[in-house]
């Protein structure tokens, strides 16, 4: 008996409808813009503005991703955050209403910082190789916040990236063996206590490089494969130019001898839309994956590596191959007009609705109207989040 493959059949993201300039953020913390836009390689961050929330970004890539199935054939969801709204609740079961499912449907809530989405995806495809009807939206959604006027604040962002994982995929097959890392050491983290990460900043990229090799290192052991085998990589990109530092880094260490310019490319068109949204934490690969996607339309039966990190720490290097006709099943066009229809705000903006804060003693609180797609946190009531 042969298995089908297993993998993305769709993937789509969403991000907030307004965003800051990183050159008007740099001049209101009177820091050199080229800093910020060389060394981060970041033009623009996604702001959320009040009524936008992990679950109202994560409803909006979903109702996409799945807009050419039934909604009622989605057997699981598994939703990956780490700015998540309930101890206990899972976000995606406001999700499962808002979108309509069928109450046999699976849902659950995945943590491990960026990796999060990740391991949703792993474990996805685990079970749609054991149970070939099953059809699992994997959502990843967050909101990435520091504190204001701290060097991590550059590199918030906000977002969310959905896909449907099946057997015979129309997007990508997953190749079944991955690479993992996992080590136990502090370069970000956020207790249950604060609103904002904490980050050791240097360290954690120093962290990230070191995962990656390792994470490379277990799948070469696993897969036999060489740096070679890969048309492009995506990379977890909490600023573009940590992707650009991670794939140097990851081709000198194999020895490889491609020149600048072509590892240059096999990166490029997956930092397109990060450079202008900033770090989504659990969904920034995704996001990548979906920016190489729509702008590489000669990707038939190549193979991508993925590289997922999540701070803490857990890593994976993974792999797939794209599927014959994946373009006919992307959202390019949709990608490319929410994008288009974003609303610039001034950074005092920013600042007021990062500071807006909902009530703790539950009391009541309505939020005022801002674009945020088709749902809408409208408030708060008796300790109870309203969603429409
Ligand atoms: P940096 O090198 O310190 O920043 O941080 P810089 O070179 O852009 O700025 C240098 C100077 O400008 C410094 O002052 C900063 O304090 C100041 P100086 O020491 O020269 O006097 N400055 C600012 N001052 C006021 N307001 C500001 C501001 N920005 C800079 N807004 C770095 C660069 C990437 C380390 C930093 O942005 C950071 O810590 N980011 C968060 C951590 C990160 O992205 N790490 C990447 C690898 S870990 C990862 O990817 C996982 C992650 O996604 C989380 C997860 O897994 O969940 C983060």
């Amino acid at each position: 008996m042969t298995v089908p493959p297993v993998g993305i059949d769709s993937i789509a993201f969403y991000t907030s409808r307004y965003y800051v300039s990183m050159a008007d953020l740099a001049a209101r913390r009177g820091i050199d813009p080229h800093r910020l836009v060389d060394r981060l390689g970041q033009t623009e961050m996604a702001v959320p503005p009040p009524g936008e929330d992990i679950v109202t970004l994560g409803a909006n890539a979903a109702r996409q991703a799945i807009s050419r199935v039934p909604a009622e054939s989605i057997t699981g969801l598994y939703l990956a955050t780490e700015s998540a709204i309930d101890q206990s609740k899972a976000a995606g079961i406001y999700i499962h209403r808002l979108l309509g499912l069928s109450p046999r449907c699976r849902v659950v809530e995945f943590k491990q910082a960026c990796y999060g989405a990740t391991g949703a995806l792993v474990m996805a495809a685990a079970q749609v190789r054991q149970e070939p009807d099953a059809r699992i939206l994997v959502i990843a959604a967050d909101v990435a916040r520091y504190g204001l006027e701290t060097p991590g604040e550059t590199t918030q962002g906000a977002g969310a990236a959905a896909m449907l994982v099946t057997a015979d995929p129309k997007v990508l097959a997953l190749d079944p063996v991955g690479g993992y890392h996992t080590r136990d050491v502090m370069d970000f983290w956020r207790p249950t206590y604060r609103d904002e990460a904490l980050v050791d900043g240097k360290a954690s990229i120093r962290i990230y490089l070191q995962s990656l090799e390792a994470s490379w290192t277990h799948y070469a052991e696993r897969t036999g494969r060489t740096f070679a085998d890969f048309h492009r990589f995506c990379y977890h990109l909490p600023f573009t130019r940590m992707g650009e530092m991670a794939h140097h880094h990851l081709a000198r260490a194999l020895g490889c001898h491609l020149t600048m310019t072509a590892l240059a490319a096999q990166i490029a068109d997956s930092l397109r839309y990060n450079r202008v949204v900033g770090n989504t934490y659990a969904a920034s690969l995704y996001v990548a994956l979906c920016s190489l996607l729509d702008h590489d339309r000669n990707l038939e039966g190549r193979r991508i590596g993925l590289f997922s990190y999540g701070s803490g720490c857990m890593a994976e290097f993974f792999s797939g191959v794209v599927q014959t006709g994946y373009d006919s099943a992307l959202h390019t066009d949709w990608h490319r007009a929410m994008l288009a229809d974003r609303t610039a705000i001034t950074p005092r903006q920013y600042e007021r609705w990062y500071n807006f804060q909902l009530p703790t003693d539950g009391s009541a609180c309505e939020i005022p109207r801002h674009n945020t797609g088709h749902y809408r946190l409208t408030g708060i009531d008796s300790h109870q989040r309203r969603y429409e």
